[in-house]
């Protein structure tokens, strides 16, 4: 009898100790351990412009925006979330998919660009459109064809759930959840996604690896037909041209912000860091493989309302002189800009919130 005694005294101490510990259980502790204030910073990327002054980089908001990025509770109806679209395997872009798909499959109009290097970009969207990145999440949020809910109803859902308040607590000092912090979240989770380690960044680091004779003679072509729109290291010069595609649809770019019609047909240059994984190409993914974009610039460049001088010739001639040769030598320098440590990191990666949410 005795013994027994004994053992429930053990049993109904290990169940309370077992209990208390699910109570207690604040998942938002472990955080703490690892918390660190450094924005990991590559050595040959300028200074961030992303104004961490405002917004304090922390590994524990990072791990809150990475939560937010990936749970479907920021759509209207559970089952999109940004990474949805911004799919980490091919560099946070919706690979294969000409226009972007979001909630009940409403098609957007553009095609959904990789994030990366976004603590670096001046501006966001095609067009420009979003000067800073902790606003950028409300368009996609509230977007009748993205996410489809108000910023009101995605607050009301994270307060009632039962880890967000303690989640920010530990990134922000107190459990409150307003608007500005879920978005300060979800952009330090962005400046995170940074993607600095391609064999070209350790080619210009002079980390080992060197360029093949053919890599070598594709950086020569790049440097002297494509970098002065597509600038190193970033692959952008974060302006807005008009590289002459044909205007399939009324979208005028640049000008649907301005009004200017000098800004008529202009988009933001894009980076083309991990471009073999990115296709389709363009605002609009009209052109399904590199061939396919290095053909534009040679025989289809036209010449609308502010074509970018770039792409005019002394002659007259409109586009760019590449031969065969210079074509596959680009493309293999083109390859050296895929960062595969970037698709890897599982810091970046999916948490497992929304287990309902759709892939395209
Ligand atoms: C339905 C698909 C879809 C969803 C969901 C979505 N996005 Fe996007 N995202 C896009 C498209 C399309 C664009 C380009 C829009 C444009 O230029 O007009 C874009 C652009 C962006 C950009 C600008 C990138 C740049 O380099 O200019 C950022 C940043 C971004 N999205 C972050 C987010 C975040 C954060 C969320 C979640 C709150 C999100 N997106 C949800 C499709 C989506
Ligand atoms: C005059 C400036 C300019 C020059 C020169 C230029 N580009 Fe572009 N490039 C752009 C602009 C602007 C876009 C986006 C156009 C759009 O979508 O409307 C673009 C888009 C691209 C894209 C699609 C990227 C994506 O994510 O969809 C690729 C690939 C590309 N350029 C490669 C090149 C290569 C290779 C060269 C040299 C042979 C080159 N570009 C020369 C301005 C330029």
């Amino acid at each position: 009898m005795k013994k027994f005694t004994i053992l429930y005294i053990i049993l109904g101490i290990l169940l309370t100790a077992t209990l208390s510990g699910f109570l207690d259980y604040d998942p938002a502790q472990q955080w703490h351990a690892t918390a660190d204030s450094t924005f990991p910073q590559p050595a040959n990327f300028p200074a961030p412009v992303y104004k961490f002054a405002n917004n304090k980089y922390s590994t524990i908001k990072v791990e809150l925006g990475r939560r937010l990025f990936y749970d479907g509770q920021l759509s209207k109806n559970g089952t999109i979330s940004c990474g949805t679209c911004h799919i980490q395997s091919t560099a946070f872009s919706h690979h294969g998919h000409r226009l972007s798909h979001g909630i009940n499959d409403s098609v957007g109009s553009r095609n959904a660009p990789p994030l990366q290097n976004l603590a670096w970009a001046t501006s966001f969207m095609w067009d420009g459109g979003v000067s800073d990145l902790d606003l950028q999440p409300l368009v996609p949020i509230s977007s009748h064809v993205e996410m489809g809910e108000s910023i009101d109803s995605v607050l009301y859902k994270l307060r009632r759930d039962p880890y967000y308040p303690a989640y920010f607590g530990a990134a922000f000092g107190s459990r409150d959840i307003t608007t500005a912090r879920l978005m300060q979240a979800l952009s330090q989770f962005m400046t995170a996604m940074i993607s600095a380690n391609s064999k070209y960044d350790r080619v210009m680091r002079g980390e080992g690896p060197t360029f093949t004779p053919e890599e070598a003679q594709g950086y020569t072509v790049f440097k002297a037909q494509c970098a002065s729109c597509h600038k190193e290291p970033f692959f952008t010069d974060h302006s807005f041209r008009n590289n002459g595609l044909y205007p399939y649809s009324d979208d005028v770019g640049r000008m649907t912000i301005t009004t200017l019609p000098a800004d008529k047909y202009r988009f933001k240059v894009p980076s083309l860091r991990n471009i073999a994984l990115t296709a389709p190409y363009m605002h609009d993914g009209r052109f399904k493989n590199l061939d396919f974009v290095l053909q534009h610039y040679t025989s289809d460049v036209q010449s609308t309302d502010n074509l970018d001088p770039l792409l005019t010739q002394a002659s007259g001639r409109t586009g760019l002189t590449l031969t065969g040769n210079d074509k596959l030598a680009l493309k293999a320098f083109l390859h050296t800009l895929t960062d595969s440590s970037f698709m890897r990191n599982k810091s970046l990666g999916e948490v497992n919130i929304c287990p309902q949410c759709i892939r395209y």
